[in-house]
């Protein structure tokens, strides 16, 4: 296997690359002032959010959020690796890209996995082998023809099950096992990948036995988990992989990398319920479908399928059961609509799935439906009028009382508006008196998560997998527009990326005593520029990709706005003195709390003259280096 590619490589290929080029080969991008635009790649849209900095060599969508350098968007816009995504920027500067010899070991620190190696790479290639396991098992294990019969009779075709990478588990309880789980440490990762189990005896053996096999992908094409179907109707129908550190349900949608792959430009997804769902529409030519994985819709589903779409269409079960998850996906999805979204609501006839339902009546009856589905306004009021006599007072007074806390949970902006103007012609109130009674919850000031010092670091955890979505940041919220909350060590680090010149400026050593993995940054970013003085934001956000710090930059990158359009120097500086007088601060506040911790008739003689003169020194400090030096935890 390759090895590591080295860092200082990786600074140089970003240094030589332009990123206008870059991007500018792959969508076509138009000058505007000192940037240039285009409609972002990543989401849909008509009038161009995206921006590319020449300057500061990186770019920014400020519909959707994604921002990265020149690697980071060849990685999206290609579905690369990083490594590979390396390569191909090299290739096209002509540039080799070296390797490093050691067989580098993965680390628990996030840094010495270095920008090629993700930590759960080991993760990411078992994946791939169980998945390539599973697929010649179809194609070529002695019982195949069950398998095969079974996918033939549900109507697929062998190419639709290459596009999903359709698979078999043959019977046994070690086929797999002995394929991929030779030796301790191979058994722990496939236990831990969820593809083998041990129970509560400690015996091992393979989660998926004689079943039909569908990878999961990450929106990168990546497989990150499996879902297993019986052949006949033994229970349960479907086994899917545990939750693990590359497979969070919750999140991910199954059929998202396909269907982005099957269509460059996507208007509207089609969220349905079943794997079965999303690839019987494929096969009928409906390329859009995604599923949840056996769970209700999630908040996080929908911010991620509005990243690239601006239409979700939900399509349930017309029972009971459906109509109440259609009421919880609701529910998750008012915080999410932005203006410009929507989301419908297609109920099928008691009974049909959107497989059955295409495969009896065609792909365009199944369109038509789409094309009816009600819109979630519609629905809302559906739902909390259902019940309700609305031709008398009492009735529309429920119906307001029901329907508010739902509108207050949508974002600002004219959706809102026009949906508490809905409520009011519906109520026959008047808006006014409506938006009286509609007291807004309060709400927490945003932050900046800081680089905790602890260690294993959260962002391998499962809220944040790092490796997931590198270069990107949240999608900014309104909330964002009101006071951010950073500490003065990140404002300084987002002064720096954004002007990395001021670095030359700046007394480096004075920051010696500053603690804490933002601090151990800081003064990283600034050996670094001092060393290479042309650098650019992109050089710094690709310095340290793949890190807990590189998630931190790449926040910081897209908060603009923390920045000041003048006197950043003087800004800088400031932050600067702030910086250098905190440990001197800290170890005063902390000795004069010592001291005030004890009662005064305790005090030694020289404690009580230590006292005043601390007292003193910290105004003093903080006369000459701004009073907040205490914000910065
Ligand atoms: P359904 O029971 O609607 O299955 O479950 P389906 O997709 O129509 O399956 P077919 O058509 O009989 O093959 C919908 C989804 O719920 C999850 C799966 O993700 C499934 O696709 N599920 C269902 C499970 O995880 N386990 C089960 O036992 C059943
Ligand atoms: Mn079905």
């Amino acid at each position: 296997m390759a090895g590591r590619i080295p860092q200082a490589f990786i600074d140089d290929l970003l240094d030589r690359a332009d990123i206008v080029d870059v991007i500018d080969r792959r969508v076509k991008l138009k000058k505007t002032g000192k940037n240039y635009s285009a409609c972002c790649p990543f989401h849909d849209e008509k009038t161009p959010s995206f921006s590319v900095n020449p300057d500061k060599q990186f770019y920014y969508c400020f519909g959707c959020g994604a921002t990265g350098n020149a690697i980071g968007f060849i990685m999206d816009y290609e579905n690369m690796e990083f490594p590979q995504a390396v390569e191909t920027l090299a290739g096209n500067l002509g540039m080799e890209v070296p390797r490093e010899q050691t067989s580098g070991r993965q680390g628990g620190s996030g840094r010495s996995g270095g920008p090629s190696e993700s930590p759960n790479k080991a993760l990411y290639d078992l994946m791939e082998r169980c998945a390539e396991f599973y697929k010649l098992a179809l194609r070529s294990h002695e019982e195949r023809e069950r398998p095969v019969a079974y996918l033939k009779s549900r109507g697929l075709t062998g190419a639709i099950a290459r596009d999903f990478g359709l698979g078999f588990a043959p019977p046994g309880w070690d086929n797999l096992m002995k394929e991929v789980a030779e030796g301790d440490e191979a058994l722990k990762r496939a236990i831990v990948g969820g593809v083998v189990v041990k129970n509560d005896a400690g015996r091992t053996y393979d989660r998926f036995r004689d079943r039909i096999i569908f990878p999961i992908r990450d929106r990168r094409g990546r497989v990150i988990a499996f879902g297993g179907r019986v052949l006949g109707d033994d229970k349960p129908k479907y086994l899917n992989s545990p939750e693990t550190p590359i497979f969070h349900k919750g999140r991910e949608l199954y059929g998202l990398f396909e269907a982005r792959r099957a269509n460059r430009q996507l208007d509207r997804l089609i969220v349905v319920e079943g794997y079965m769902d999303v690839i019987a529409l494929a096969q009928a030519g409906i390329t859009n479908a995604v599923a949840t994985l056996g769970t209700a819709t999630s908040t996080e589903h929908l911010e991620r399928s509005f990243r690239f779409v601006p239409e979700v269409v939900f399509c349930f079960d017309g029972d009971e059961a459906g109509r109440r998850a259609a009421e919880r996906a609701m529910n998750s999805a008012l915080p999410t609509m932005s203006d410009g979204r929507q989301a419908r609501f297609l109920f099928l006839r008691d009974g049909e799935d959107p497989d059955s339902l295409v495969r009896k009546e065609g792909a365009d009856a199944f369109l038509d439906l789409v094309m009816s589905a009600l819109p979630l306004e519609e629905f809302l009021f559906q739902c909390q009028g259902a019940g309700l006599d609305l031709a008398t007072m009492e009735g529309r007074a429920s119906l307001s009382k029901r329907a508010l806390p739902l509108l207050r949970q949508l974002p600002d902006g004219v959706y809102r508006e026009l949906m508490f103007q809905a409520l009011a012609t519906r109520t026959g109130l008047e808006l006014a008196s409506l938006q009286k009674l509609e007291v807004p919850p309060p709400e927490a000031p945003p932050s900046i998560a800081p680089l905790s010092d602890e260690e294993p670091p959260p962002w391998d955890s499962s809220d944040m997998p790092i490796d997931d979505e590198p270069m990107s940041v949240r999608r900014p919220t309104l909330a964002d527009r009101a006071e951010v909350h950073v500490t003065h060590t990140q404002q300084a680090i987002a002064l720096l990326l954004h002007k990395p010149s001021i670095a030359q400026e700046a007394d480096r050593q004075a920051l010696d005593g500053l603690s804490g993995r933002e601090g151990d940054l800081l003064r990283s970013m600034l050996d670094l520029l001092q060393k290479r003085p042309e650098s650019s934001t992109g050089m710094l956000l690709g310095h340290w990709h793949g890190t807990p710090e590189g998630e931190l930059l790449a926040r910081l990158a897209g908060q603009e706005r923390l920045i000041p359009t003048t006197g950043i120097e003087a800004q800088f500086a400031d932050i600067m003195r702030k910086l250098t007088a905190l440990p001197l601060r800290q170890r005063i506040v902390e000795e004069i709390n010592g001291l005030k911790s004890l009662p005064y008739e305790q005090l030694s003689t020289d404690d009580r003259a230590r006292l005043p003169e601390l007292l003193r020194a910290l105004r003093d400090l903080d006369a000459r280096s701004g009073p907040n030096g205490a914000a910065n935890k």
